[in-house]
């Protein structure tokens, strides 16, 4: 007989109530993982009306991720939450609905995509170059982090809409602060066991609602632009230059799509293009600092694949980059930054011995597994290596990639993941060949901090120039 929900262990509540007193939200992926060494890797946990089962198992974990979206699907309160802000892209799309809004969103970001592209990462790279240049030069300690955010924002607009944001020379990105104001609060509203928000508006959900006008106000901008660009010159329609013009040509060509859907996809890639990538790297110049040997190891991979280059100016050299991706892989082991994935069984489902009932809500927490000896041995040691073929032969460092999720897995797994990685690459490698990196932060003071994204609390780094 499969175990039920019922049948579940999880941890204590009050009446009415449940657990919700202990939820700590930007602690959560910490308290989960906590529980599943108490509880076991399928537990409950019950915030007032709200039941949940919550999952660490990888081989549970895999096997739901790979059944969407035609026997789980995301969490139906995740799209409700983002439906009303007027998110409608692939993120929250479900069955034949997403099938179509993947489609048009792999397209704009496959890799002949990103090679055209490549020009504009490279000059947002150089702009990352002279900060941290010009900073070095006046002798301050540098916040990589939001230097980081606005690396991302910049590539991401100019991936999105084809426009030069650089919010690295210029002070006060717009469309940075209304993102920040935005995440958070979905992520705040996602975990909400009553949706308050509807009865009654706080000053922060005020403030919310304004950054949400004021994007989907640019969003449109864009996409007036957009359409006139395409309108002057239909030779674009064969060859779009970035994703607005793809998803453009994709809505005329697919019925299905509207620019309704075009809006929401354009948001979507914005969110979740950003925090990501900028977090991730915050995390491994953070464990960089760390390890000096492992710096010195990347930078000379750097001296070998980028000459006498300050950055990488050839494309296709980046898959030169090995320890440096190695560095990236490892680093979302350790400090995954999405570790939470949502969902729900479209209908009652067996999963490796365990009933999930149609409906009920699925909260998977990825890192637990990546972090257990069975799966990665001295889980605890930011070890690249492992990622590396020829060291693995050499040194077994026990290596199960079922149990590394960081980009998700199955049909839905993040179509970001080799932007992502190019990105990283590409900061990691020019940091790397120009620079060592030490922490002024103790180390003990950065914290994990969940807000849909997990990132460091911020940290300052001095910057000193290699000879
Ligand atoms: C280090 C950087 C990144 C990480 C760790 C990351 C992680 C993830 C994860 C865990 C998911 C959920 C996958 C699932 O449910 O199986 C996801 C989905 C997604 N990501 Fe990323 N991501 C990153 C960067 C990006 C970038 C750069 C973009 C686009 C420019 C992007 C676009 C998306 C989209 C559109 C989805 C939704 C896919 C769908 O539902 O079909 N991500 N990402």
């Amino acid at each position: 007989m499969p175990i039920t929900f019922k049948q579940l262990k999880g941890p204590k509540g009050l009446p009415v109530i449940g657990s919700i007193h202990k939820i700590d939200l930007p602690n959560l992926h910490n308290q989960l993982e906590s529980w599943s060494e108490e509880y076991g890797k399928v537990y409950k946990l019950i915030l007032g009306p709200s039941k949940l089962t919550v999952i660490t198992d990888p081989e549970v974990i895999q096997l739901i991720l790979r059944e969407r979206p035609d026997k789980f699907r995301r969490m139906s309160k995740m799209d409700e939450v983002m439906t009303e802000v007027g998110v409608n892209g692939v993120f929250n799309a479900e069955g034949e609905d997403w099938k179509a809004h993947r489609r048009i969103v792999n397209k704009g970001l496959d890799v002949k995509h990103q090679q055209q592209f490549y020009p504009e990462v490279v000059a947002t790279l150089e702009r990352l170059f002279n900060k941290w240049n010009n900073a070095v030069g006046q002798n301050q300690e540098v916040d990589v982090q939001q230097d980081l955010l606005r690396f991302t924002v910049d590539v991401t607009t100019s991936l999105a809409f084809g426009y030069k944001m650089n919010t690295l020379e210029e002070e006060g990105g717009v469309i940075q602060e209304h993102l920040e104001k935005i995440f958070p609060m979905i992520f705040k509203r996602i975990n909400a066991p009553i949706p308050f928000w509807r009865y009654y508006r706080t000053k922060t959900d005020k403030v919310f609602d304004n950054a949400v006008v004021e994007i989907n106000k640019l969003v449109d901008e864009f996409i007036v632009s957009g359409k006139k660009k395409l309108a002057d010159n239909p030779k674009l329609r064969e060859q779009p230059s970035n994703f607005l013009e793809s998803l453009l040509v994709a809505a005329e060509e697919e019925e299905s799509i509207t620019d309704e859907d075009v809006r929401g996809n354009l948001l979507t890639i914005l969110m979740a293009g950003e925090d990501t990538t900028a977090h991730t790297l915050a995390w491994a110049i953070y464990l960089l600092a760390e390890h000096p040997e492992i710096q010195t190891k990347l930078c000379e991979e750097a001296n070998t694949v980028l000459g006498d280059d300050k950055w990488l100016k050839d494309y296709s050299s980046n898959t030169l980059l090995v320890y440096t991706e190695a560095v990236a892989l490892e680093t979302m082991r350790l400090k995954p930054v999405a570790p939470l994935l949502f969902n729900e069984p479209l209908e009652d489902m067996e999963v490796n011995g365990y009933l999930f009932k149609k409906g009920c809500k699925l909260l998977m927490e990825t890192r637990y597994a990546s972090m257990q000896e069975e799966n990665f041995s001295n889980p605890e040691q930011f070890r690249p290596e492992r990622w590396i073929k020829q060291e693995q032969g050499k040194c077994p460092m026990g290596h199960d990639t079922k149990a590394y999720v960081p980009f998700g897995a199955g049909p839905r797994f993040c179509p970001g993941k080799n932007l992502a990685l190019l990105e990283m690459k590409l900061v990691l490698s020019m940091l790397m060949k120009n620079f060592s990196v030490e922490l002024i932060t103790p180390k003990e003071e950065v914290k994990e901090i969940m807000a849909f994204t997990m990132m460091p609390s911020s940290y300052q780094v001095k910057l000193t120039k290699r000879k």
